[in-house]
């Protein structure tokens, strides 16, 4: 299995239950390496570009407001597999559909505040990364 880098937020909710520590060891217990990382309070402009794709979806300001409410927490995952096994970490967009034990079972409310974002491939990841990160910004962890 190739090594890949994804993008991981975790959403305002989450950070204000203060379980960033919490999904950070999911994480490291999966394998997954953190090669960047920053906290950072989202404008309007910048939560409508990131999420431009879902723009024609009928939850797009609910979502834009959402994700500008508080701070999001975000970082660049590495390991094998990394895109998916971020996402089997997640669990399901709704977490009614979570399976149990995934971060958004055990920590988001509902659909519209479910804690975390994941890149869904490859290309995204690629896309999302260079959204929050420079080159330089991501290191690497050789030890
Ligand atoms: S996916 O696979 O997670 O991207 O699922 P998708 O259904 O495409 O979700 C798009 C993002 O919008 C967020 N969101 C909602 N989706 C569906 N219905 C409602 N009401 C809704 N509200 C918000 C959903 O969490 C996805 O956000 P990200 O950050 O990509 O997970």
């Amino acid at each position: 299995m190739a090594v890949e880098r994804t993008i991981s937020i975790i959403k305002p909710d989450a950070v204000a239950k203060n379980v960033i520590g919490e999904i950070y060891s999911r994480f490291e217990k999966a394998g997954l390496r953190i090669v960047a990382a920053r906290m950072i309070q989202l404008s309007r402009e910048q939560a409508e570009g990131f999420y431009a794709v879902h723009k024609e979806r009928p939850f797009f300001n609910d979502l834009v407001s959402f994700m500008i409410s508080g701070p999001v927490m975000v970082q660049v995952l590495e390991g094998e597999d990394a895109v998916a096994k971020n996402r089997e970490l997640m669990g399901a967009t709704n977490p009614k559909d979570a399976a149990p034990g995934t971060i958004r079972a055990d920590f988001a409310d509902s659909i519209d505040e479910n804690a975390v974002h994941g890149s869904d491939g490859a290309d995204t990841a690629a896309q999302e990364i260079a959204f929050f990160f420079k080159p330089e910004e991501l290191c690497q962890r050789t030890r």
